[in-house]
């Protein structure tokens, strides 16, 4: 499979710096590299002039740190979130880019297989998702932006911060509780497929039907996060279990518990719908992605019963305010006649 572009080349030891992760960077928090020959050199150094560094980024040049500077660089990059998600003088799809990129970069070490959870970075993931969600809750021209801006590909950390993003908006939507209620929804969303990383590969991305045994190790995902957590952190969070249910479904035929609706906390039916919207739009290797009708009319129809019926009514309604889909106003009504039909059908 050829190399997705978002993937920048680095030699062993290194990391890539995108530019628009560097723009948000007000002081160099480590050494700065160039790879120009057989190694790395030093191009710029901690705390060093910045203007400069950014002007030759956004004219193409690319920059590398040290791994071993990286909990460095994800530390600034995260404090610089709220700064960044605020600045009312670039757009808010500027905006969104930029947090976007800066979140994919913080939270790509937590979703290496093969790798610890550990509790700094699981401590740092909340406060990049916090940012995200507290700006989502105070700034309505952020949320389609965000929207607009989410990636679709297949890498396993852009569908977690998807889920959370959407689990946020529709929880604002619905009032499912108060802003601690709504931040816990987006870090149940962002971690509820941690778990996977104790999936072996072959199995997740088998381009074919998996069979009974592998399928048993891929239903382990769901138990297997919320161990990850409550062992990482040393408790468990008020939002582990929306990672323990985020496969469980309202007529039972869900994993790992076969819980009834009755059973799953609202918070978990909330992340359910919007982690299957998401994975259903979005690329895999072994799929194409269904547009937002496309997606909607499955899960209110093929997999009618599953979902939580008014939750997902109401999911349908707020995608289609969207302008992001419809290319109308941020209205809350549907003027995407496909997006009203799905409403209709099954109904
Ligand atoms: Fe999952």
């Amino acid at each position: 499979m050829p190399t997705p572009s978002f993937i920048l080349a680095a030699p062993p030891g290194y990391e890539p710096l995108p530019a628009r992760v560097l723009v948000a960077i007000e002081t160099l928090p480590c050494d700065l590299y160039i790879w120009r020959g057989p190694r790395p050199i030093l191009y710029a150094m901690r705390g060093g002039d910045l203007r400069r560094v950014v002007a030759r980024a956004q004219r193409g040049m690319s920059f590398l740190v040290r791994e071993i500077d990286a909990d460095l660089l994800h530390g600034a990059l995260t404090a610089s979130l709220p700064r960044v998600l605020g600045d009312q003088r670039v757009s808010p799809i500027e905006r969104s880019k930029t947090a976007y990129s800066i979140a994919a970069k913080v939270l790509t070490p937590i979703f290496t297989r093969d790798r610890p959870l550990d509790h700094d970075g699981l401590v740092l993931s909340h406060a990049a998702i916090d940012s995200i969600t507290m700006r989502l809750l105070e700034d309505d021209d952020m949320v389609w932006a965000m929207v607009a801006t989410m990636q679709k590909h297949a890498a396993t950390h852009t569908h977690a911060i998807n889920t959370a993003v959407y689990g946020v908006v529709l929880a604002r939507f619905v009032r499912i509780g108060g802003p601690q209620e709504i931040r816990d929804v987006a870090r149940g969303g962002l971690l509820h497929d941690i778990g996977k990383n104790r999936v072996p590969k072959s199995i997740l991305d088998k381009p074919a039907p998996l069979d009974a045994v592998e399928w048993q190790v891929m239903r382990g995902h769901a138990r297997a996060g919320y161990d990850m957590i409550v062992r990482a952190l040393g408790h468990s969070p008020s939002y582990a279990h929306i990672v323990a249910e985020h496969h469980e479904r309202c007529d039972g035929s869900g994993y790992p518990a076969s819980r009834l609706g009755s059973q799953i906390a609202l918070d978990s039916q909330a992340v359910a719908i919007v982690d299957a919207f998401d994975a259903l739009t979005s690329c895999r290797p072994y799929k194409t992605a269904m547009t937002a009708f496309e997606a909607l009319r499955v899960m209110r129809v093929a997999m009618r019963g599953q979902f939580n019926d008014e939750l997902l009514r109401e999911f349908i309604r707020l995608l289609g305010g969207w302008n992001v889909l419809n290319g109308g106003s941020v209205s809350g009504e549907i003027s995407n006649p496909d997006l009203a039909g799905v409403l209709k059908v099954a109904g």
